[in-house]
């Protein structure tokens, strides 16, 4: 199949860096009935080819198991971003180190926290997201459209004044 080169970004695109928690990197692999059958390299690419039609440029996308790892990526972003999409995978439920370092950057970065499931509708336990109250706002439960979602959602709220 021929490789499909997205437009370059335009100049004044929203610049989003996108974050990828834990056992993302198993996607494909992982519980396929509730997370699908598309790798994170399938995801990466639909983000990547999606972001330029709604005036984004994708910063990089980077997966981390590490809590540490996403920690230091959000401080990082403050002058190479204006927005973050982040998958916390698990570290949503109880990562207060992650949520800190979300309000840490919030009067420079828009955050949209994103899950490919809808964790309302889950455990227990995954219906609380201590990331929500840090982050802008979040979209779970469209699949890889959450993403999706989540890069047109941070274009609007960068872009909103
Ligand atoms: C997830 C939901 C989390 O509860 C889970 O731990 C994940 C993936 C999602 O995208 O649906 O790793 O964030």
């Amino acid at each position: 199949m021929p490789e499909i080169t997205p437009p370059p970004p335009a100049p004044n695109a929203v610049r989003v860096l996108i974050l990828h928690g834990p056992n993302l990197n198993l996607l494909g692999l992982r519980e396929p009935g509730v997370y699908g059958t598309q790798t994170l390299a399938d995801i990466d690419a639909r983000i990547r080819e999606y972001a330029p039609t709604v005036g984004v440029a994708i910063v990089d996308c980077l997966q981390s198991n590490h809590e540490g790892a996403l920690i230091d990526a959000i401080p990082a972003a403050r002058d190479t971003a204006d927005a973050i999409v982040i998958n916390p995978g698990a570290y949503t439920h109880y990562s207060h180190a992650i949520a800190d370092a979300i309000r840490a950057v919030s009067d420079r970065i828009v955050t949209v926290e994103v899950h490919l499931s809808n964790v309302h509708a889950r455990e227990e336990f995954r219906r609380v997201s201590v990331i929500a109250p840090a982050a802008t706002g979040q979209i779970a439960g469209f699949g890889v459209a959450s993403y999706l979602l989540g890069v047109s959602a941070a274009f609007a709220m960068v872009t909103k004044n």
